[in-house]
């Protein structure tokens, strides 16, 4: 995908903000209803970079869910309740009575599903003064930089996700105890909530395999917790490291598009004085392999 970094863009400019992965995009008012060749180069960009970021937009919720309706349909949160006037919407709150907040693990949105959330669309509201970036990491990079022994053994093997609240072993919470203000929904009847998918997925579009772990994988598909854990501990050690990383600092009016599919990303909570409200929307994928 280098030459595609580089990539001369008619509508657009890219401005890389790590060597790893993450670029800014210029030239976009993504209020608008977009050329179909905007949204074209934008995919380019992202499929270049992993995850995409815009300045100074100024975005009503259904504004936001137009744009995220340009890449599919809309996943919807399982667990947690939309916005009343824009259910599709989800509203992320932390206030200084929150210790906990959402997102705070290393993980890749919603690997619980049977069909995961191919792409996140984050827009910020209100940031703190300093304090809450959100950080990413490269999974294409993670899976080059493992060994062929380590390769191949990963090979075949399934990790067994688990949704937020069922989540126990390795894959708990850190901050399991405290509370979280945003509102919760029952998920439907019949939802499946737990997940087997492949530790090492082909991206459907790119063709490059990256290493598909996340805060949600609980075990490993016919072992035991013990026989799992140290397996899953090494990934997750290994998936975050500084090299595959970047790490962005919102403003108002920010706004964050990733992929799902070839990204970890992690919500720093830093900010304990402070209120931070993000707006997102997810985009439905397909079935990983
Ligand atoms: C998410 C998430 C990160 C953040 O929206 O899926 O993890 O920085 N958010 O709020
Ligand atoms: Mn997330």
């Amino acid at each position: 995908m280098d030459g595609m970094r580089s990539a001369p863009y008619r509508f657009i400019e890219t401005h890389p903000i790590a060597g790893s992965l993450g670029a800014g995009i210029s030239g976009v008012d993504l209020s608008r209803d977009l050329p179909e060749a905007v949204i074209a180069e934008l995919r380019a960009a992202l499929l270049a970079h992993q995850v995409i970021f815009f300045r100074g937009q100024d975005l009503t919720p259904h504004q936001q869910l137009a744009f995220a309706r340009r890449w599919g349909d809309i996943h919807l949160h399982p667990f947690m309740a939309g916005m009343d006037d824009c259910p599709e919407v989800l509203e992320i709150r932390k206030t200084p009575a929150d210790k906990r907040n959402f997102g705070g693990s290393w993980h890749t949105d919603q690997m619980f599903s049977p069909q995961p959330a191919m792409g996140t669309i984050l827009y910020a509201k209100q940031v703190p003064s300093v304090g809450g970036d959100t950080m990413f990491s490269n999974q294409y990079l993670a899976y080059e930089a493992l060994s062929d022994g380590m390769k191949s053994m990963l090979s075949g093997l399934r990790g067994v996700c688990v949704g937020d609240k069922k989540r126990g072993g390795i894959a708990r919470m850190e901050y399991n105890n405290a509370t979280i203000a945003m509102k919760t929904v029952e998920p439907p009847k019949g939802l499946q909530t737990t997940s087997l998918h492949p530790l090492v997925r082909t991206h459907p579009e790119t063709g490059r395999k990256a290493l598909y772990i996340g805060s949600h994988v609980h075990t490993l598909e016919g072992m035991t917790e013990a026989e799992s854990a140290p397996l899953i501990r090494f990934l997750r050690d290994h998936s975050a490291r500084p090299e595959f990383l970047c790490r962005f600092r919102w403003q108002n009016g920010s706004l964050a598009f990733w992929d799902n599919r070839c990204t970890q990303h992690f919500a720093i909570n830093d900010y304990p004085a402070e209120t931070r409200i993000m707006h997102r929307v997810t985009v439905r994928g397909d079935t990983p392999f």
